[in-house]
This record gives C-alpha cells, structure tokens and sequence, in this order.
C-alpha cells in the first residue's frame, strides 16, 4: 500500500489508475473505525482500484470546536487499510490543501442552514469545499460515505448535480457497536458513563419506530418519545428533528421515509445519529 502527501503525485497516480477502470474514493478524517472500513471493503469489492484520503480538516471546524484534539493515530490506519485491500492513501498537509492566499470556498446554501449547519456554522461550508477539492484532486468516479453523517451526504450529493460532478457518491449503511452506538472516532472521548448514557440514542430511536410502527404520525410525540429516553440518561439535546430526507425541513406529519435527526452531548461530547422512521 502507498501512502502519498504530494497533490501532483495524486492527480497522476489516479489518472493512470484509471485505465484500469473505475477508481473508487473514500474520504476520511482518519482514526479508522468499522464504519469507514466498510466504505472501503464496499469501495474495494466495486472497484478494481481504491483511493482513501485522510485529513483532519481544519476548514470544517469552529473555533471552540475539537480541531486540536481530534484522534489520529496514521500508523493504525495504514495497517487496517491494507488489510482491507485498499491500495493508496492520500495524507495531505494543512498547508498544501490550504496555501496561503486560498480563497474560494463552495457554501452549500438551504441544506446546510438546519440541524448541525445551524449549530456549526460554516462546518459544511468547509466539507463542501474539502470535499469538492478532494474529488478533483483523484477525479473519482466513486466516493463512498456513510449515512450516519445523513445531513452532510444530502449536501454533497446535491454538490455533486449542481456543479456537474462526475462522481458517483455511494451512500452506504450506519456501522453501530454490538449494543446499537453509532460507530464514530469521537465515540473516543467518551468514558464509560458517558458511553452507556450515549445508548439512549439509539435506544430512543428505536422507540420512536415502535410508535410509528404502533400508527403514531405526530412528529411532535415522536420527538418527545427521543427526547425523554436521552433526557433520562443524562445526555444533553443540540436538536432532535423529524425531517423530509431530501429538503431536510422540518415535517409534522410522519412518513415511512421521514428521517429523525439529532444531535446529543454526553459531557462535552456531541454525537449525532439518525434513522429513517420505518426499517
Ligand atoms: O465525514 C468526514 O469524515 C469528513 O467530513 C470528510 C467527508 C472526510 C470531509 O473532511
């Protein structure tokens, strides 16, 4: 496996992989869990060639935000990519991504003005612009991303048909631990009571399904029901919505396909999950 800093070596390294066929992206922050593994077995098993970058972002944290603290661990990473078969890592630095006198950025406009866009402002803003960079940085023709992030792969695939991107993005299942926590690198801030607290996410979406499955159609008391099972356990509510998964607006009336969104702190934790109301 190669693991490659410089851009120009990237852009060449996958316009000639290309000719052997669709070369398939996954992009990531590093700090490698099940849930991005599965990206790249996905990315692996579709494509006889397979890109994963790993770059902690700066541009898509806020200035409290955890920036300075998020994980890495790159020697990890390198190992767990190999096994899974993926042949090239791309490692960009802060500085090249972000030369100094950069100065265009791609600013998602509706979909990212509610749920985490509105508690993180311009946080899309710096995924869209990442993301945008990184896709013509490989000219993938796939890029891999999961639905736990549910908000930020509606922005990118809107991304994607608004500026004529050639980039097939591949939405793929939420990884959760054996007891339902949605796999994410920040699951290791948590300590141990946090982390039992944080079940309740998962545990309050569940219920709200069981209501929707009972006939409940008011969004209302589906959000009281998830808001009661995380308020119980201690956790601390940025949003919990239900929401159109294509306008991400707010609904009232539930659907099948109606997408419940939240965002919790467990300490100084934010996690966030979601579900579509019916399996
Ligand atoms: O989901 C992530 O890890 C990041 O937002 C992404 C897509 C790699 C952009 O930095």
């Amino acid at each position: 496996m190669q693991i490659i800093q410089d851009i120009s070596l990237v852009k060449s390294l996958c316009r000639s992989l290309k000719q052997e066929g669709s070369l398939g992206f996954v992009p990531t922050m590093g700090y490698l869990h099940e849930g991005h593994l599965s990206l790249v077995k996905q990315s692996v098993k579709e494509n006889p060639n397979t890109v994963v970058s790993i770059f902690v972002n700066p541009s898509q944290f806020g200035p409290n935000e955890d920036l300075a603290t998020y994980p890495r661990d790159l020697e990890r990473d390198a190992g767990l990519l190999k096994e899974c078969g993926a042949g090239y890592v791309f490692t960009p630095t802060a500085q090249t991504m972000y030369p100094d006198g950069f100065d265009t950025w791609v600013v998602p406009d509706k979909l990212a003005s509610v749920l985490c866009g509105k508690s993180r402002p311009g946080h899309f803003r710096g995924v869209a612009t990442i993301v945008l960079k990184l896709i013509n940085i490989t000219a993938a023709d796939h890029m891999y991303m999961g639905l736990k992030d549910y908000q930020q792969l509606r922005i990118l695939k809107q991304m994607v048909i608004d500026l004529h991107l050639d980039c097939e993005i591949v939405a793929c299942p939420i990884v959760r631990e054996s007891d339902g926590l949605a796999m994410s690198s920040r699951n290791s801030y948590l300590n141990p009571s946090e982390r039992k607290q944080a079940l309740s996410l998962y545990h309050g979406l569940l219920k709200a399904r069981e209501l929707f499955e009972q006939g409940e159609r008011d969004c209302g008391r589906i959000i009281e029901t998830i808001k009661k099972s995380i308020q119980d356990s201690g956790g601390r509510i940025d949003y919990i919505e239900c929401v159109n998964p294509l306008s991400l607006q707010s609904v009232q009336e539930a659907e099948a396909d109606t997408r419940m969104m939240l965002a919790v702190y467990f300490g100084k934790t934010r996690l966030i999950d979601n579900m579509a109301l019916k399996a």
